[in-house]
């Protein structure tokens, strides 16, 4: 999820890399590194907690000397956030040092292994894991670094991008990528390494993307070598890089939302990583194992949180109660901690928060405590202060959200919860096999239909030109995809500053309806299921006082597209797991009808990204 930066050369490596970390900067970290191999020949291994400006000042008294170096921003996603658990990390000896982007799914079975092998570790994280092994298999065999690298690989499950440098070979540098991204710069006798060429475009314009098995042998002095794991050969496509800072930094979206409603589908594949096992039809939360007594005992479980996050939870209430039959209510946080409530140690809190730093839950969180009950985190920011205040719980492993209004931590959250109620489901046997495999199967195959979905944008594009008039909008949704009517109005409300509100469609009767006109844009979530002839009713009603309707549709359907002003197709899918697909066509109408009013997308006005004061 982070960044990486390497340099080899004839330059001091230090400023380099730190240049480049800042580069990085806007992909969010916690943590920063570096490790430089100095004329001496010694290794050196400088981290913090923190940002680059802590990481520079911990270095202001070391040795920083050195044309050698790779250096790290860490989002942690084993092991919390600090100096130790910082990147780079040594191997035992401190012969090899190691930098990670990414995910190793099986670090604690090799773990285990390396333990039983008499190998220490110094971290709790999956990366050091990686080069102990590295530096096991290089000793045993006494090999270079190069085959000792191609031969752990095969061990690894997961994704990496890599870079590792070994004193006993000063003028080199190893990268290898599968999954997340790395990039080399070819300089004039000089190379560059970077998560993305931003570290990399103003010394040259001369990259090589690194394909997934790919491993760059850098050498000072030499032609880059490519080879894969099996040690052929490659023959890699050197590009000339012509985009902006500006843009790389953002991927080449406009705005750090648009970039992270398209990264929806990667980081839900990432989410279910090592949780959902299509080879077995399984989903496993580590959580549920540990705490399976106090989880499956629970009298009821209480969802705290706020914004859209308390939208997640008002879907984790629907599918928690249908699957697991365990009664749920969904409190704001801030009206929970106030109101006195009745809280008992049969009670299960689930927290959910993708700072990880919302005061209001917190103090909730802290409340329930008191009270005794068991508390369950669904986080984004690893080791943030709500998850170090639960018992246990979920991270979300969705990367960094830089855009203020939340896109793919809500869709991240819906996942976890899914993948709690199925897990608990199946535990408590209120669920048949039949219908647990049919979820299982269809939540792995959401991010491909989020693909198909996420293909609307530029419909959506036009389709929002015409609206950028409205004072008002209405969303209206039932059952599952009511929750998502209230997330697409909050979207439209944050981003573009027009009010809206969302309902419960059925509700239109009992009021809402006196505001339609032909003013009136009223979105509704219209897809095939349980409750299509009643929402087809409430858009008749809408029509009949000449409210202009988008209606969000199930792919085929050619009855509400018939009577409604726009239509919006989408994959079908089971219900529970709608609101996945349902949701992608209003982040994306809330953005470009925000981008052309000529809105501040990324940092509305009076917003801030973590709400850490009451
Ligand atoms: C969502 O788009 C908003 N930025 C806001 O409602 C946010 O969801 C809320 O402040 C909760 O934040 P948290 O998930 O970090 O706790
Ligand atoms: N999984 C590694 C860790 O938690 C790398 C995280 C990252 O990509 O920054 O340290």
């Amino acid at each position: 999820m982070c960044g990486i930066v390497g340099y080899i050369g004839d330059k001091d490596a230090f400023p380099i890399l730190i240049k480049g970390l800042r580069r990085l900067e806007y992909r969010g970290y916690d943590s920063a590194g570096v490790a430089l191999i100095n004329s001496s020949g010694n290794l050196n291994v400088y981290k913090s907690k923190g940002k680059v400006d802590d990481l520079v000042a911990f270095c202001a008294d070391k040795n920083t000397t050195g044309t050698v170096g790779i250096a790290h921003t860490r989002w942690a996603t084993h092991g919390e956030p600090s100096s130790v658990n910082a990147h780079p990390h040594y191997s035992q000896s401190k012969n090899l040092a190691i930098i990670h982007n990414g995910i190793i799914e099986n670090y604690a079975s090799l773990r285990k292994k390396l333990m039983e092998k008499g190998i220490t570790f110094r971290s709790d994280t999956d990366t050091e894991v990686l080069v102990q092994l590295i530096e096991y298999i290089q000793q045993r065999k006494n090999l270079d670094l190069l085959t000792a690298v191609q031969l752990a690989l095969h061990e690894v499950i997961g994704a990496y991008a890599i870079a590792l440098l070994d004193k006993r070979t000063p003028n080199q540098i190893i990268a290898a990528r599968k999954q997340s991204p790395l990039v080399v710069g070819i300089g004039d006798n000089e190379f560059f390494l970077g998560s993305d060429a931003s570290p990399i475009v103003e010394y040259t314009d001369k990259v090589v993307y690194l394909e997934d098995g790919n491993i760059a042998v850098i050498r000072k002095g030499e032609d880059l070598k490519v080879v894969n794991i099996q040690n052929r050969l490659q023959n890699p496509e050197i590009q000339t890089v012509d985009i902006n800072l500006g843009e790389i930094e953002k991927g080449g979206y406009p705005h750090f939302m648009l970039k992270e409603i398209f990264e929806q589908p990667e980081c839900l594949t990432n989410c279910m990583r090592g949780r959902v096992n299509v080879d077995t039809d399984n989903v496993v939360l580590s959580a549920v194992i540990d705490y399976k007594k106090q989880l499956l005992n629970a009298n009821r479980f209480i969802i705290i949180a706020c914004g859209t996050s308390w939208h997640a939870g008002l879907i984790g209430k629907q599918i928690l109660e249908s699957l697991c039959r365990i009664p749920v209510e969904v409190e704001y946080a801030s009206e929970f901690r106030y109101r006195n409530p009745v809280i008992t140690s049969k009670d299960v809190v689930i927290a959910i928060s993708q700072s990880g730093e919302t005061a209001d839950t917190l103090a909730a969180i802290k409340l329930a405590k008191e009270n005794g009950a068991f508390i369950y985190g669904i986080c984004n920011a690893i080791g943030s202060s709500i998850p170090r205040s639960t018992d246990t719980g979920s991270y979300i492993h969705v990367g960094p959200e830089i855009g203020v209004a939340s896109t793919k931590a809500f869709t991240g959250q819906v996942t976890v919860l899914s993948m709690l109620a199925l897990a608990l489901a199946k535990e408590k046997g209120t669920i048949s096999n039949e219908a647990y495999l049919s979820i299982v199967k269809e939540l792995h195959a959401i991010p491909q239909k989020m693909e198909e979905v996420l293909k609307l944008n530029d419909r959506i594009a036009d389709l929002s030109r015409i609206f950028t008039y409205a004072r008002n909008f209405l969303y209206l949704g039932r059952g599952y995809n009511y929750p998502v009517a209230l997330e697409g109005a909050l979207k439209l409300k944050e981003i573009s500053y027009i009010h809206a509100e969302g309902y419960p469609a059925a509700e239109m009767k009992h009021g809402p309806i006196a505001l339609i006109d032909s003013d009136m844009p009223v979105v509704v979530i219209a897809t095939h299921n349980a409750m299509y002839e009643k929402v087809l009713n409430n858009i008749q009603e809408i029509k009949a006082r000449k409210g202009k309707v988008i209606a969000i549709v199930t792919e085929g359907d050619n009855t509400i597209s018939r009577i409604a002003d726009e239509v919006i197709e989408l994959p079908d899918t089971i219900e529970c797991l709608e609101p996945l697909l349902s949701t992608i066509p209003l982040q994306l109408l809330a953005y470009h009808i925000a981008v052309c009013k000529g809105k501040n997308v990324d940092q509305p006005r009076n917003l801030a990204k973590s709400v850490t004061v009451e």
